[in-house]
């Protein structure tokens, strides 16, 4: 289905108009500025440097934290084949739920809580095998224990080939990927508010922390 077959299940005019929401990111922000990190929705130019790396037109399972209103969100479910699965996790349910209401796709598991409990919500999913986790949860203010169990329990969830992309105001997440995965990169995406680091972490090592 990709683009055509998906289209059916979409609100007219996601791509543009619907979402991401601004203000609800605002909101969000304001209430929780610790775990929200910034005010303003992943820019378009940031969500095609991140996913114009990666070939998602095989990805069976790919997990998102921190989908926030859902930029990222709908970009991966416009590349992603028919018959993948986008696990989407945020611990605000307000976020989760502006999901549940704009994307009408059957690939898509919007899951209020905390991606520390990812292992969970796989195994209540029935899903396992992990190709790619792609996050913005904000690694440098969230609680360090927090962000490193969540780094950890992804590696250990993914597949050989697995890859975890993390796009980051700083650079608090690159020694946990250093932990439990062999190699990182980093490159920078300018054309963000802010602008981002973008860390892309391969040859995940399960228990290696
Ligand atoms: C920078 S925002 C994400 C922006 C969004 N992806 C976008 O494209 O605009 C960070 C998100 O991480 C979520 N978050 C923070 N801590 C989390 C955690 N432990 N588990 C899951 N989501 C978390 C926040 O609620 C927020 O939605």
């Amino acid at each position: 289905m990709n683009s055509n077959a998906s289209a059916a299940l979409r609100p007219a005019g996601w791509s543009d108009g619907l979402a991401p929401n601004p203000l609800l990111t605002m909101r969000e922000f304001f209430r929780r500025p610790q775990d929200v990190g910034s005010a303003f929705p992943a820019s378009r130019r940031l969500v095609e440097a991140v996913l114009d790396a990666v070939d998602l037109s095989a990805a069976r399972l790919v997990v998102e934290y921190g989908p926030g209103s859902g930029r990222f969100t709908r970009a991966l479910l416009d590349r992603m084949p028919d018959d993948g699965h986008l696990v989407a996790i945020d611990t605000s349910p307000r976020f989760t739920r502006h999901l549940q209401r704009t994307i009408r796709d059957r690939r898509l598991h919007a899951v209020s809580d905390s991606a520390q409990q990812v292992a969970a919500i796989l195994q209540g999913l029935r899903l396992k095998g992990v190709d790619l986790v792609v996050t913005g949860i904000p690694f440098s203010t969230i609680d360090p224990t927090v962000g490193a169990e969540i780094v950890s329990a992804s590696a250990g969830l993914m597949n050989p080939q697995g890859q975890l992309i993390a796009y980051q105001m700083r650079d608090a997440v690159e020694p946990m990927l250093q932990q439990s995965f062999a190699q990182v990169e980093r490159t920078r995406c300018w054309s963000n508010l802010p602008p981002c680091h973008i860390f892309r972490a391969t040859g995940p090592r399960p228990g290696a922390s």
